[in-house]
């Protein structure tokens, strides 16, 4: 997929205030510093669209951004933040939770975890309740360039394994990508176009 337009559109903390057109909607969610931020503006190709930082709990609200004038992308803030006060925490949840539970346009979340790591619990927590909620999602592994293929190949089959022997009879969809070195851009755009042609086919036919 070719992206012709990539623009900011709106940050806040309330759904209710998310844009209001009926477009296909993706959105990635995380740890902090796990690199969400970094993967739009790779997508995306450019440089700065979504503001990115080596320190964790640069992004602090919903973020949409519209791209090609017939979908979104939307930044969200990173989870599992320390230094969060336990009130911050809990604010967070909610608009987050509200986000996930009652935004309609959301066609496909991405989860992002760090390929270097084991599987955490806060993450796997997290999908079980997308899951729990029939909310669809894919992972995407970040900072491959981080990892030799072997390690690479190594660690996602432990995670997936993981995830199977644990949450699901199957595990999810996976992308294997890296910001810096434009690892998996053009498979994450395929899949995110499918759905995009299924979402506008099947609209065409409704009217
Ligand atoms: P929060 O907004 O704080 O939740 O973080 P985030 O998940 O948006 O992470 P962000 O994109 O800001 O990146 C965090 C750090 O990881 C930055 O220093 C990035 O340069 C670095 N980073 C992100 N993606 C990659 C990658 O693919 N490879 C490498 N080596 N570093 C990366
Ligand atoms: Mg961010």
């Amino acid at each position: 997929m070719l992206i012709k337009s990539a623009n900011f559109i709106i940050s806040n903390t309330e759904v209710a205030k998310c844009p209001k057109e009926s477009i296909p909607e993706y959105a990635f969610i995380g740890r902090s510093n796990v690199g969400k931020s970094s993967l739009i503006n790779m997508l995306t190709q450019r440089k700065s669209l979504a503001k990115t930082s080596g320190r964790p709990g640069k992004t602090q609200l919903i973020n949409h951004f519209k791209i090609n004038e017939n979908w979104f992308l939307v930044d969200l803030p990173g989870y599992g933040y320390a230094k969060v006060s336990k009130k911050d925490k809990k604010t967070f949840q909610k608009y987050i939770t509200n986000y996930f539970v009652q935004r309609e346009q959301l066609v496909c979340s991405f989860v992002l975890v760090d390929i270097r790591h084991n599987p955490q619990k806060i993450d796997m927590e997290f999908m079980q309740w997308l899951g729990e909620n029939q909310i669809p999602f894919c992972i995407i592994f970040t900072k491959a360039d981080k990892l030799k293929p072997k390690a690479i190949e190594k660690n996602v089959n432990a995670y997936l394994k993981e995830l199977t022997t644990s949450i699901w009879e199957e595990a999810p969809q996976h992308f294997i990508t890296s910001s810096s070195k434009n690892i998996g851009r053009d498979q994450v755009l395929e899949f995110i176009s499918a759905i995009n042609n299924d979402f506008y086919q099947h609209r065409k036919k409704t009217f």
